[in-house]
């Protein structure tokens, strides 16, 4: 059920484009490579890292620092095997599983050529590869019929390896806010509706993981848990999914390339009253990149019960006893910076070459400035240029290169989606003045050596709209 159903050309017609510029300049390497990798962990390289943080303190900046009613958390990725049992994933956190009878291979049911638009009813049938005549998509041979397969990684806590011991990663971060609703509400002294944020990993033994770092076992989560009175909550719904959806345009995704998908009935997870995914169109489709979801009492209420914990609220106004609704905001780090990554490709032509860049918000871009020597030989230049940049450092990510001529180092920043490049020539030395170029639009401006971080920050601040 979409809100629409137009298709539009991904920003990057292929995947291929994104994951080798990736290697190349350091985003993303596969995890373990010189032992031939480890399928779906994906490791960041030094770019990759400072873009996947600023991509977590911008959601942070929105959902923490900017509200009065949101606090932060971060809770153990280890949490007492119990929880699992009550929240309903050891029970029912699964995917439908063929395999392959020649060569044991495993897939993904939903996943399967034919089988991608089969309903959660279809999905388990027990008959449906029969009725459908699905095959193994590589040796064309015969599938088992369909079985739930738990998604969580099991390990063991303590000297001890024995079913007593059974513990579980996290596969989300929200049941950590849950268990801890009566710590944070009592020590933050916070009145409905408030909300508990938290940014950290979570790890899921997916089927199928693929299409680079879309899906992995192990990921980030942003997740927010926002407890309402019962009457507010569908209300609150409405709020919060507009406002998600606006926050991937904010930082520069294409409104085009977003839209909303609400689940059905029979797909809705276990937990969900209601649940809208916000879109994107990625190289390989429309999919997820974040949920929005309305999850009643069920997990309050069930952590209550099987911990004899009263997880109520008293609502002082009415007093009224209650136990309060949740609406989630459930979105991925990861998933996030993929995103930010394939939108922001550009490729232009400049004096006959082809110039790639990535047109990154400033606030997202891993380098904020490069500082540019235009004579590396001149010692006065390169002096100049590591003042200007220990200056900036102070405040942002800077970075000086010296490896190149000027114009090829244009185009490495460029393709790395640094917004400005500070230039230092000969006339520098007289005039006191460097000239500041702007990626998007290559214009160059001169500006005193004493007013450049004050520019750079005024630029940065401006881009905030
Ligand atoms: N607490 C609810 C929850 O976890 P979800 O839709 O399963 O909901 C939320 O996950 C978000 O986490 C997804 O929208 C996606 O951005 C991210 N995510 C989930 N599984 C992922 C995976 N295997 N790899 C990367 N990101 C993932």
């Amino acid at each position: 059920m979409t809100t629409d159903d137009r298709d539009i050309a991904p920003a990057v017609p292929e995947l291929e484009t994104i994951v080798s510029l990736s290697k190349r300049r350091g985003f993303v390497f596969p995890s373990s490579e010189i032992y031939g990798g480890i399928n779906a962990v994906w490791d960041y390289g030094p770019l990759g890292v400072e873009l996947k943080n600023n991509v977590k303190r911008a959601w942070w900046k929105a959902m923490v620092q900017e509200r009065d009613d949101i606090v932060g958390l971060d809770a153990g990725i280890l949490m007492h095997p119990q929880v699992w049992v009550t929240s309903g994933h050891v029970g029912s956190f699964s995917d439908p599983l063929v395999e392959c009878a020649t060569d044991h291979r495993r897939f993904r049911l939903d996943e399967l050529p034919g089988a991608e638009n089969l309903t959660a009813t279809e999905l388990a049938d027990p008959k449906i590869v029969e009725k459908l005549g699905l095959k193994c998509p590589v040796d064309g041979g015969p599938l088992s019929a369909p079985r739930r397969f738990n998604l969580m990684f099991q390990t063991h806590m303590g000297p001890v390896e024995d079913d007593a011991s059974v513990i579980y990663l996290r596969p989300e971060t929200a049941q950590g806010s849950y268990v801890n609703f009566k710590n944070v509400q009592q020590s933050s002294r916070k009145k409905l509706p408030f909300g508990i944020a938290q940014v950290g990993k979570s790890f899921r033994n997916e089927i199928s993981p693929g299409n680079f770092v879309f899906r992995m076992r192990e990921f980030e989560q942003m997740e927010m848990q926002y407890f309402v009175r019962p009457d507010a909550a569908a209300a609150t719904f409405e709020e919060w999914l507009p406002r998600r959806r606006a926050w991937y345009e904010q930082y520069g995704v294409a409104p085009q390339r977003l839209r909303t998908r609400e689940h059905a009935p029979d797909e809705l997870a276990h937990y969900a009253k209601k649940a809208v995914d916000v879109e994107y169109r990625f190289p390989f489709g429309w999919k997820e990149l974040e949920g929005v979801h309305n999850r009643g009492d069920f997990d309050l209420s069930r952590h209550a019960e099987a911990s004899g914990e009263n997880l109520e609220y008293f609502d002082p106004a009415t007093e009224e006893h209650f136990v309060p609704w949740i609406v989630e905001t459930a979105g991925g780090a990861d998933r996030a910076a993929f995103t930010f990554l394939i939108d922001s490709y550009r490729e232009d032509e400049v004096k006959g070459e082809r110039r790639v860049s990535l047109a990154l918000h400033p606030d997202l871009a891993p380098y904020k400035v490069a500082v540019l020597p235009l004579l590396k030989k001149r010692p006065e230049i390169v002096e100049l240029c590591h003042a200007i940049l220990a200056d900036l450092k102070r405040d942002l990510m800077a970075v000086y290169d010296d490896t190149a001529a000027i114009g090829k180092l244009y185009r490495r920043q460029d393709e790395i989606g640094t917004p400005w490049c500070v230039t230092v020539d000969v006339d520098s030395l007289e005039d006191r003045a460097v000239t500041i170029r702007d990626r998007d639009s290559m214009t160059q401006e001169r500006v005193p050596v004493e007013t450049v971080k004050r520019v750079i920050l005024d630029r940065m601040d401006a881009a905030r709209g």
